[in-house]
């Protein structure tokens, strides 16, 4: 069975708590497809009061979580290694910060079939860049802004993840059908009623024709996908005519 462990390194876990409680996400973890496992970075401070940041070398405003903290926070999880050979961590340790490359289907397509993977959130302005030197395997951003940690950015990853799982979909077929999953945006959807405020359901979606329903479907998306992101419609275009 392909399940999949997540760690989290971040300083609230209670964040993650009802997030995991729902949904999709809750049947995956019911179901033992998808084992989410918290880890609070204070618990490895080495002073009493629990000391995760201090202040930047050069100066600057704000505060930098410290690396001697964060590595003893990974050092923590028990499948944890360092390989012998190049001496880079064996299960991917990513970190989640504006810097990072974007994340996206492909990715998240990828980290399903990594079995085993570890989140790092930051918070506070940055964390030192010799824990990112020497234990980050990758660096992941959500997009062209910047969050107040990397908590918010660990949900949206875990929940676009473990979706892809097979067996936490109720019907597999709609997770592979999503936005994104061919490289389309989705068509419009529609249900009951038939006419709401004088705007009708289009007439092929009640013709129980199920070839001109897909071929409609498929029409949307790629018109969709030209109008709102011309930058994925000329791959998405190229699939399409191998498709035929
Ligand atoms: N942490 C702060 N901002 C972020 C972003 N845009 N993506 C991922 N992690 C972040």
């Amino acid at each position: 069975m392909n399940s999949l462990t997540i760690h989290v390194l971040t300083i609230f876990p209670g964040m993650f708590e009802s997030f995991l409680r729902f949904g999709i996400l809750k049947r995956a973890i019911d179901k033992g497809l998808v084992n989410v496992s918290l880890k609070n970075i204070r618990d490895s401070a080495f002073d009493r009061h629990g000391t995760v940041d201090d202040t930047p070398y050069g100066g600057g405003a704000g505060m930098v979580m410290k690396a001697d903290v964060l590595a003893a926070s990974l050092k923590t999880i028990e499948s944890f290694r360092l390989g012998k050979r190049e001496n880079a961590p064996l299960v991917p340790v990513i970190y989640l910060t504006p810097q990072g490359k974007h994340f996206d289907q492909q990715a998240a397509n990828r980290l399903s079939m990594a079995g085993e993977f570890i989140l790092v959130c930051g918070r506070y302005r940055a964390i030192d860049e010799r824990f990112v030197e020497l234990y980050v395997t990758e660096e992941l951003s959500l997009g062209d802004f910047v969050l107040s940690g990397g908590e918010g950015a660990a949900m949206a990853v875990i929940d676009a993840v473990a979706r892809l799982i097979p067996g936490v979909m109720q019907d597999f077929e709609s997770g592979m059908e999503d936005s994104f999953q061919d490289g389309l945006l989705d068509c419009p959807w529609y249900t009951r009623p038939e006419i709401f405020e004088n705007l009708k359901v289009p007439d092929v979606l009640l013709s129980g024709n199920h070839a001109a329903i897909k071929k409609w479907r498929r029409e949307e998306s790629m018109k969709r996908t030209g109008l709102r992101r011309p930058d994925l419609y000329e791959n998405a275009k190229e699939n399409d005519l191998e498709q035929i």
